[in-house]
């Protein structure tokens, strides 16, 4: 294996500026090239792409999803100790759907047709691709490869923790409730110590109708819509079980007869095993049931716990902590860690410590809270399926949409991004959601008191989004003041790599995309030693970026680009981004390296 990237501070390019091109931006001395686009062909035997869109729903079902996000390089070895950075497993997830691109012309009107909605069910997941680096520096994908794999959300799945098998899970395809089918919605990841890929399933509540007069809390509390879902999956005809889950209506007789259940069975962590083709992916339930972004592990440490942070992206909600019953041991441990332990949700504190406040049915502080609040719940089970509610009842800091984290592989810090949150008034400002109608977003960070699974934790604002100018007065130092060269706003994406410098990806849309003083969403290098925050690259029309992995030696940079010329199909694409000359427009992985081979930022 090539030398691992030295561990210096600082950033070594320069930043480039905010701009509105229909191309992918890199500082000068790097390049970047479109990679593994929405439609290639992964899976032996898939088709080829199609320009018009006129693929089918079984070809979409071994070609690469759309709507690239979270992803993770495993390298081809790394299950024997290796470290390889020419060969490896890229896995990545594929959020969501806009079927106006997804289809070559899409039926206007109810019902929808059924095969249409089986191409967007297989749009979304999963992709693991088998990847190599030629001789000549350019990656490709290892054709006919047995690890390559599409995960879509129809994919058979296992329900693990302490929810599997319980009534609320009971559907018709799921009888006994500890068998489950796909995953939507697929946001950021994660990975673990022991080699496997953690997919998180973010917005799926607007895949679901339930039109019953008075929706359960397990449902209404997370937003499954009252009258149609998002894209009228439950109308599609002709009408199969596959379709009609997604009407989560009572319709007589009991659960085992209907899909009143099946959104229990979404708001999961998902662990697939990507070096074991075939494996069943399993949802881990003890991590919590909600709009999950992303999970991010800190550093394993033998004979102690793991632990896991994760983010539930929605106004007003919390972040989280697992930490599991059994200790870690590196030459045996697996995804069982993952099914017993304490879920913990944070209060931020106006002192700026911290407190993590267990969701355990067999606490006496969260019983004694419960009965208070005069929330009832039956089991832990029951606790998990509500996660939302059981943090509501302990008192939990309501912040402004966290999204994804990222622990400082030398301090241990972990930060978090909370991308904007327009709806917080001046009487819901506290001390770690500073601003009133946070329309730009920011950056929170803490320490732990003690080892990861400490109780307790000190915060502080790492940076503030907004237009140059803006302060972040920082714990000791000068703070920061954003310039033309890093203002940025919707932070969302974060990752450290291996140097302990920590990227930025924006996802702005709306007015602040089209009218702000941003340019097109971004990402951004910060280097939390030295202060400096630089503009690294700048996306196509309309796109978010989301997703940034190197390969060990640092060398290679991997960054997704989502949803170029979204919503834009009727005037004709605002993007044509990656193909160019009019091409509908494809969410798609770019590959950065240097001109000189050097390590990517340094
Ligand atoms: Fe799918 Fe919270 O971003
Ligand atoms: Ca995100
Ligand atoms: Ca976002
Ligand atoms: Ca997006």
């Amino acid at each position: 294996p090539q030398a691992a990237a030295p561990a210096v501070s600082g950033l070594g390019f320069d930043a480039i500026a905010a701009n509105r091109e229909d191309t992918v931006k890199v500082p000068s001395g790097y390049r970047a090239q479109a990679f593994l686009p929405w439609g290639t062909p992964l899976v032996a035997g898939a088709a080829a792409f199609k320009p018009d869109a006129s693929n089918s729903a079984l070809e979409q079902s071994r070609q690469v999803g759309s709507h690239h996000d979270g992803m993770h390089f495993f390298p081809i070895d790394v299950q024997s100790g290796g470290q390889s950075s020419d060969e490896g497993l890229l896995v990545m997830n594929h959020e969501y759907v806009d079927p106006d691109i997804l289809h070559a012309q899409r039926a206007s009107e109810l019902p929808r047709p059924q095969q249409e909605v089986f191409k967007e069910l297989m749009a979304h997941g999963v992709s693991v691709a088998h990847i190599l680096r030629q001789p000549d520096g350019q990656w490709a994908l290892v054709p006919n490869s047995p690890y390559n794999r599409r995960i879509t959300a129809a994919t058979p799945m296992r329900m693990s923790g302490p929810v599997a098998g319980d009534d609320k899970l009971v559907t018709r395809y799921s009888p006994d409730g500890t068998m489950t089918r796909g995953t939507m919605n697929n946001c950021a990841h994660g990975f673990t110590p022991w080699g496997t890929y953690l997919t998180c399933e973010e917005n799926w509540a607007g895949n679901f109708a339930n039109t019953d007069s008075e929706q359960p809390r397990e449902h209404r509390r997370y937003g499954v819509r009252t009258n149609h879902s998002n894209y009228h999956w439950e109308s599609a005809e002709p009408a199969s079980d596959d379709t009609d889950r997604f009407n989560a209506a009572v319709r007589g007789g009991d659960a085992s007869q209907d899909y009143r259940n099946e959104p229990n069975h979404f708001g999961w962590i998902v662990e697939i095993d990507p070096f074991t083709p075939g494996s069943t992916p399993i949802k881990r339930s003890s991590l919590g049931r909600f709009a999950h972004e992303g999970v991010v592990f800190a550093p394993p440490v033998e004979g102690q716990p793991v632990v896991a942070y994760s983010g539930d992206d929605s106004r007003f909600e919390y972040i989280y902590k697992f930490v599991s019953k059994h200790p870690y041991h590196q030459a045996t441990a697996s995804g069982e860690l993952l099914d017993e332990g304490t879920l913990y949700v944070a209060r931020f504190n106006e002192d700026g410590s911290g407190d993590w406040l267990a969701l355990d049915i067999n606490d006496p502080e969260f019983i004694a809270r419960a009965e208070q609040a005069g929330v009832e719940f039956s089991s832990q089970a029951d606790v998990l399926l509500n996660t939302r509610l059981a943090a509501d009842v302990m008192g939990a800091t309501k912040m402004d949409r966290p999204e994804w984290g990222a622990v400082h592989p030398h301090t241990g810090d972990v930060y978090f991004t909370l991308t904007n949150n327009t709806r917080r008034d001046a009487s819901q400002v506290d001390a770690v959601n500073p601003r009133a109608e946070n329309a730009h977003g920011h950056i929170v960070r803490w320490h732990e008191r003690g080892d990861h699974a400490a109780a307790v934790f000190d915060w502080d604002l790492f940076l503030l989004g907004g237009d140059a100018g803006t302060h972040t007065p920082g714990t000791g130092g000068e703070g920061v003041t954003l310039t033309s060269d890093n203002h940025f706003a919707c932070p969302d994406g974060l990752w450290f790599d291996n140097r302990g410098v920590l990227w930025i990806q924006t996802d702005m849309s709306g007015a602040i995309l089209r009218e702000g003083s941003f340019g097109h969403n971004a990402m951004l290098a910060a280097d939390p030693e030295t202060g400096e925050v630089r503009r690294f690259l700048t996306g196509p029309v309309d796109c978010e970026v989301t997703g940034v992995v190197t390969t060990p030696d640092g060398r290679t940079m991997f960054v997704n680009i989502q949803h170029p010329g979204e919503g834009t199909a009727s005037a004709g694409f605002s993007s044509h981004w990656p193909d160019g000359n009019g091409a509908r427009p494809r969410s798609a992985t770019v590959v950065i390296t240097r001109d000189d081979g050097g390590v990517v930022g340094a």
